[in-house]
């Protein structure tokens, strides 16, 4: 089975664990130091403002919570991935979806204008697939309002827009580890804060909220090293040394990873290009996108069925985000996103991940034509 997504963990890796065993300290160390201040460096931001996590979805849940409370409006388009919507809701603010643009996925500020009330504090959206929103546009708008712009950049690592990395535009980015992504630690995630302040608000927060950590950093001036204050009633959100260092040799591997990335979708493209009645949003290959995902839109009555005819040659596709203003725990699914519908109705994703060799592209891309020319009805 050619799976749609897929990690490609190796030898590299798993010298950089063994390293951890040696030390003997699995735990939050210098692993997670060291990955902080290289993702910093691969961003061109300041270390200070860079933070792991667990998850991704771990970060929007912090960042929101240090930013908005219950009874705020929080606009999120409908693309967008759960954990984003559980961030909000279970926080008790209110999720407001907006719609996005049929053929990317994104929102656009014209969307997000149309759902903004005087109850917005923040604004949480995405790029998806790793293609940039329009997100020069939407940050000017909303730092003008004071509305908290986070950028889910969880499928945007490499993505880069207008010069500057996708995820350092708004006040926060988020990006996750998992094993899906471009960098993969098994679980974890990376928060960028523009304001240092609020970065270590959020160090503190993700750490118990602990203010007064180390013993050992302390101890020579106070006696009593084990005591301590408590700022906040965090949680235990930080991320691990074995997942960092996985993390950091993938993140040394980025680079190249992307280039694999952008050949898959160059190949698919090219192959697929003159194929009646198939779309593809993608038509601009630069070096600056992260290719997490390869979306092909083909006719809402032919979609489910292309799906289940690759599956049964082998290839598992998908579709993300399914529209969350569908899922009634959202409490929207009365609410018609003409765009949004339309694109979760005739969009589909071919696999794409760096353990793809360009048979398989061929392979795949084969498959979709055969279904195209008659394969389906
Ligand atoms: C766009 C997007 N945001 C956030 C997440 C959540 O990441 P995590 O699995 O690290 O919580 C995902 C995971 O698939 C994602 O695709």
């Amino acid at each position: 089975m050619i799976q749609v997504f897929q990690p490609r963990l190796g030898e590299d890796e798993l010298a950089a664990i063994s390293g951890v065993f040696e030390r003997n300290w699995p735990g939050r160390g210098q692993e997670v130091d060291s990955f902080e201040k290289e993702f910093a460096g691969f961003l061109g931001v300041l270390p200070q403002n860079v933070l792991t996590t667990n998850s991704c979805t771990e970060a929007m849940f912090q960042i929101l919570n240090l930013v908005a409370k219950a009874g705020d409006e929080v606009i999120l388009p409908t693309i967008s991935f759960v954990g984003a919507a559980n961030a909000i809701v279970g926080q008790g603010m209110k999720a407001v979806f907006c719609d996005v643009d049929s053929k990317t996925g994104n929102a656009t500020l014209e969307r997000i204008k149309a759902v903004v009330t005087p109850k917005t504090k923040a604004i949480l959206i995405q790029h998806f697939g790793g293609l940039p929103a329009e997100i020069h546009k939407i940050a000017s708008w909303a730092s003008e309002r004071e509305i908290v712009l986070i950028e889910d950049a969880a499928g945007a690592m490499g993505s880069v827009y207008q010069d500057q990395p996708c995820g350092t535009f708004g006040d926060f980015g988020v990006w996750s580890l998992d094993a899906m992504k471009m960098v993969v630690a098994g679980d974890g995630g990376v928060i960028f804060a523009k304001s240092t302040e609020k970065a270590a608000a959020l160090r503190e927060r993700m750490y118990m909220g602990l203010s007064n950590v180390s013993g050992a950093s302390s101890a020579g001036q106070q006696k009593r090293w084990w005591e301590f204050d408590v700022s906040y009633p965090g949680r235990r959100s930080i991320m691990n040394d074995i997942s960092a260092a996985i993390a950091r040799v993938q993140l040394r591997k980025l680079n190249e990873n992307l280039k694999i990335r952008k050949r898959n979708a160059e190949l698919y493209f090219k192959l697929l290009k003159d194929v009646p009645s198939i779309g593809m949003p993608l038509e601009d290959f630069t070096d600056n996108l992260s290719h997490y995902f390869f979306p092909v839109s083909v006719p809402a009555s032919k979609r489910d069925d292309l799906a289940e005819y690759l599956n049964d040659h082998g290839i598992y596709t998908t579709f993300r985000y399914f529209p969350l203003n569908r899922v009634p725990l959202y409490g929207a699914q009365n609410l018609e996103f003409l765009n949004s519908d339309e694109f979760a109705a005739t969009t589909l994703l071919l696999p794409q991940h760096v353990g793809l060799v360009i048979e398989d592209v061929e392979f795949v891309a084969g498959v979709v034509v055969q279904a195209m020319s008659g394969g389906i009805q």
